[in-house]
Order: structure tokens, then sequence, then C-alpha cells
């Protein structure tokens, strides 16, 4: 949902700057633009393509400069061109913005600045915000006044890093979108994410909706904005993220998802190290509210689904879970008895955070489970537990999924009095998820892959917690491998289904040992008419044409089961011709409606 970098200091900022937008990447990658202010004046890069293919043609790094933009675009207003990618400017190349977000009002404000004489050179909603600085400029603003005071007339969401090329200064401004402040002893940050910074500081402030920090070579202040778009200064904490450079590297792997994959051996211990007073106090709120829903997008509703199967496996206790982006069509049962377990890698994403304020609004508590520290949704939670994943950079979520679950599990265990035992079976978890990521099993699935490779349409079929499984596992596929891929409850497949099954159509059908009767009783169906099965399970059977072993994990099959899957997608992807880590039209963290 587009990257946003700046940097001020007695460093090179071009380096700095290009390394940033390298890690923001993920965020946005159809066209790029890099701003340099060197005496009192602006050099600005930018045209359509990925990070290395630009550069490639434009050089970001040849300009020595202390201060520096960056941006990475996923279009939303206005076509990927080159006069639509950021930087955008004013009328006299003073003013210089990067933004991620939305601006609402934005043709609104563009027609009034072009009354008043404004030149504009892009579509975008972004450029209003440069022109609309200098029009108060005009008026007799200050740079931090004019920049206050268009944040409070912008409707919609926005995070934006702004330069004034005269006074050598940068402002950056939160609403609604993610914006940090690094901090370091040779120059200050801003960005949408902490990783763009990671290997020059550790130490962060997390900033908050309507702050805004000023930055200059002597140091940073920070200004809440208040509604009548006065400054008022605060003090803010300076965190030590305990985050490590190398996560946020591919190393020496192809790409970050296959990083990631094989990183959840780890990533499920980690996410089950938790404070058990926070626990706690899980359990005790799931136990005295009236309604408990969870609310989440994309494969954090998934891993919901899962959790709304083991809430009621585990302690009996039924919940509601729900599409984020669906959740304000059911506004009317909530109220100050309702718990909502809100579930987010990034804590970031739009559709996720309007529900929380809407429940917010009605009374309802807000309970989450969140990858990004520091993130929006962990200050509009009342309490929230981390997945502890590190950074998760592939726009595929894989080992934010597996983590999600954990913290599933435990909770119900926890509810269930049975916390210790379910402890004891995700460590065991470890050696299968090794198991499962060794290479002979990736051999072994890459074997499939090169069969399905030319596929256009492929089904999963799976029951119980299987059944979210495989609609998680058909989100990989589709997701990053372009391949038609749909997930069914086993026993929906003689609602209807079926008559797409004909002669060759694979069928990947996910079984265990709850499941073993009815799911096979309809791969059954499937081989009976000349469909390919591919079995997922901890035993052969004949009707499989393929067979990829799982071991028996009970509760933790959802984990187990997607390994296999989050492979298979990646295999297909990469013998497709396809980055796993850049599918097109989409990014890691949604931030708008
Ligand atoms: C999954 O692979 C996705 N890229 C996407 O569905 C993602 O899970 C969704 O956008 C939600 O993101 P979040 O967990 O950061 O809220």
């Amino acid at each position: 949902m587009c990257g946003i970098i700046g940097f001020i200091g007695n460093k090179n900022a071009s380096e700095i700057i290009y390394n940033g937008l390298k890690h923001l990447e993920y965020r946005g990658y159809d066209s790029v633009g890099v701003a340099y202010i060197k005496s009192k004046d602006v050099v600005i890069k930018k045209d359509v393509g990925k990070l290395n293919e630009v550069n490639s043609k434009l050089n970001f790094l040849d300009v020595k400069s202390n201060i520096g933009l960056g941006h990475c675009r996923w279009a939303t207003t206005g076509a990927v061109t080159k006069e639509n990618a950021h930087p955008h400017t004013d009328c006299n190349n003073i003013i210089v913005v990067v933004h991620n977000g939305i601006i609402e009002n934005y043709l609104e404000l563009k027609n009034d600045l072009i009354k008043k004489g404004h030149n504009f050179r892009s579509d975008t909603d972004t450029e209003v915000f440069s022109h609309l600085i200098e029009q108060k400029m005009k008026e007799g603003k200050s740079f931090e006044e004019a920049c206050s005071i268009a944040s409070r007339i912008i409707q919609g969401t926005a995070a934006l890093v702004i330069a004034n090329t005269e006074e050598e200064k940068l402002i950056g401004i939160k609403i609604g979108s993610p914006l940090v402040l690094g901090v370091s002893d040779f120059g200050y940050f801003l960005a949408s994410d902490i990783p763009a910074f990671l290997n020059y500081t550790k130490k962060v402030i997390f900033l908050k909706d309507f702050e805004m920090v000023v930055l200059d070579k002597s140091g940073y202040r920070i200004y809440t904005i208040d509604e009548s778009a006065k400054m008022h200064e605060t003090e803010k904490k300076v965190y030590t993220i305990d985050w490590d450079a190398e996560q946020a590297e591919k190393g020496s792997f192809d790409h970050f998802m296959i990083k990631e994959i094989l990183e959840q051996v780890d990533a499920i211990s980690n996410a089950s190290i938790q404070d058990v007073k926070k626990l706690e106090k899980f359990s005790e709120k799931i136990l005295k509210s009236d309604k408990i829903f969870f609310v989440a997008s994309g494969t954090s509703y998934h891993a919901s689904l899962v959790g709304s199967y083991l809430m009621n496996k585990i302690c009996g206790i039924s919940t509601i879970p729900i599409i984020a982006s669906e959740f304000s069509h059911y506004i009317n049962s909530i109220n100050d008895k309702t718990l909502i377990i809100a579930i987010s890698q990034s804590g970031e994403t739009y559709d996720v955070l309007e529900a929380v304020r809407l429940a917010k609004n009605k009374g309802a508590k807000i309970f989450s489970i969140v990858n990004v520290n520091g993130s929006t949704l962990t200050w509009e939670s009342d309490d929230y537990l981390l997945m502890n994943c590190g950074p998760e950079i592939g726009v595929a979520a894989t080992k934010t999924y597996s983590a999600e679950i954990v913290l599933l599990e435990l909770i119900a265990c926890f509810v269930a009095k049975k916390f210790e035992e379910g402890k004891m079976k995700i460590n065991y978890l470890r050696n299968i998820i090794y198991n499962l990521t060794s290479e002979s099993s990736r051999n072994a699935i890459k074997d499939i892959a090169k069969f399905l490779r030319d596929k256009s349409n492929l089904f999963l079929i799976g029951r119980g917690l299987l059944y979210p499984t495989a609609m998680e596992g058909a989100l990989k596929i589709k997701e990053i491998s372009y391949i038609h891929a749909e997930a069914f409850a086993g026993g929906e497949l003689k609602h209807g289904t079926l008559s797409l099954i004909e002669d060759g159509v694979p069928v990947i059908a996910l079984i265990d040992e709850a499941t073993k009767d009815s799911t096979l009783s309809n791969a059954r169906e499937v081989k009976a008419r000349k469909g390919i099965v591919i079995g997922v399970s901890p035993f052969h059977d004949e009707a499989f044409d393929f067979w990829i072993k799982v071991p028996e994990c009970n509760n933790l099959n959802p984990i187990a089961f997607i390994i296999p899957l989050q492979l298979l997608a990646y295999y297909l992807a990469v013998l497709r011709g396809f980055d796993p880590d850049k599918p097109r039209n989409l990014s890691k963290s949604i931030t708008v409606k």
C-alpha cells in the first residue's frame, strides 16, 4: 500500500533511502521515486517499474545529499505513470511530498487550488497536499503550521513525509496510515515500517494519528495536532526494538517467502512464549463476554476460522468469525458485553481498524493478536498478544499464519485450563515442521508442482479444522501462482462443485484422523469422475494419485497441513516464472478501504 521513507542527518541520504526502499518494496512496486535536497534545491528521480529496474535506468545513488525522501507505489488514485509516481511537489519545487493512503476529498481541494492558480502535474490525490501547504505558506503560515492545517483539511488516510527545500527540514505526519520515527546518533528516519531503517538503528518512536514530527539537522520535535489544527509539543518514549536486522534480509534465500516458510520451526515456539498474566486477562474476558467476534482479513481471517473451531472444540465456547470488511453489517448486535478479538499481522489493515473503531463506539472491548508491535491496532486495543515472528516481508503471509494459530490454540487451552498440555503440543510440533520443510520434503512438493504448473483450475477439500486450512491453501496458490484455486468443505462437493470435476481436474484432499471416512469418500467421488487426487494426510489411500504425508497433530493440524500447501504455492509461482514475494496488484499491508 505504498512505502515511504525520509532521512535527515550527517550521512549520505541516497544510500539510506535506496536501502530503505529495498525493504519497503513489499508495500508497493508499480513505480518508485526519490528526492534529494541539496543546496536548497531538489533532485527528483522517478519512474514506472520495480526499484532495481528504475534504479538501473536513473541511478538513485549518484547524488550526495544529507536529506532525502523515497516512495514505492501501489497505485490508488491515478494510473501507473511516471507523472503519478511520487515524490510530488508544489508549483515552485519547494515543498516535496511522499504519501501512503488516500485523500478522499482531493478533487474538491484540487479544483479550489487550481482556481487559486496552482499548477498540477499529476492525477494523484497526493499532489494536493504539496499545493495546499504552498497555499497556506503564501497566506503567511510557517511550514509547520501549514502542514498541521493541511492535515486537518484533508479527509481520508495518510502517512506523509514532506520536505521543505529552502528550510532544509522534513516533516512527518500520521493520519491513519503507518509511520514510525527512527532515531540514531547520525540522523533521523521516517518510514512506513521499521525494517526500512533497521540496518541503521533499533531506536524507534511509534507515532499515533495526528502526530507530526519536525526534523532538522539539530534534532526532532513531536507535536499533536488538535482538531482546530493547533500544534502541541509532546514527549514520546523511545523504544529499543528487539528485531534483528538480519531477519529483514533475504540472506542466501531466493525469496523472502521460502525463508519465512522455513522460519516456522522457530516462529511457532517464539509465538508460544507469552506472558501468562496477559493470557489470563484474555481468558477472563472471554468467559465474561456475552458474544465473541473474531475480526480479520485474508490469511488472518482464515486463522480466525481455525480459532473459532478451536474455541468450540477445546472449551465449548462459540465465537463468530467475521471478515473485517463485512463487520459493519453486524453492528446492531454489538454492545458493551461484546468482545472483539482482532487478528492482524501488520496491525495496520484498514478494514480491521475500521471494524475495531465501529465496535469500540458501541462499547465493545478489543483484544488483539498482532505481529507488529507499536502498530495502530496495538494502540486501538484494550489488550493484545504479540506473535513474536519478527518482520514478515513476503506479501504472502506464512509464518504469521502459524503463529496466529499457536496463539489461538494457547488462548483456548488457557480457557479450558489445559495450558501446559497445549504448550507441550506446540513444542512437539517443532520437529514435525522441521521434517515437513526438509530438503527431501521440498523436493517431493516441487515434483507435484511440476505436474500442476500448467493447470488453470484446482480445488481443495477439507472438513473441520482442515476446511479453513484448505481455504488458506487456496488463497496462497491463487495469490502468488495465479492459478485459480477454490476450497470447499468436503461435504459441499455434492451440493454443486462436483459438476466441475472431470478428467484431469486436480483436487487436493486434506484428510486427518477426525475426518478420515467422510473426506476419503469425497476423494473417491472425485476419483470416480477421473479427477486427479492429491492426498495430504497421515495415511495413504488407493484414491490418491499423489500423496503428501503429514503426521497427525490433532488440534494443530491446521499448522502441519498448511506447510506443504505454502511450499506448493511457492514452487508453482517460481515454476510459472512469477516472483512470489511481489504478486501482481497486491501489497503486504492494505491500508485502504
Ligand atoms: C495473505 O497471504 C495476504 N497477503 C493477505 O490476505 C493478508 O493476510 C491480509 O491482507 C491481512 O493482513 P493483516 O494480517 O496484516 O491484517
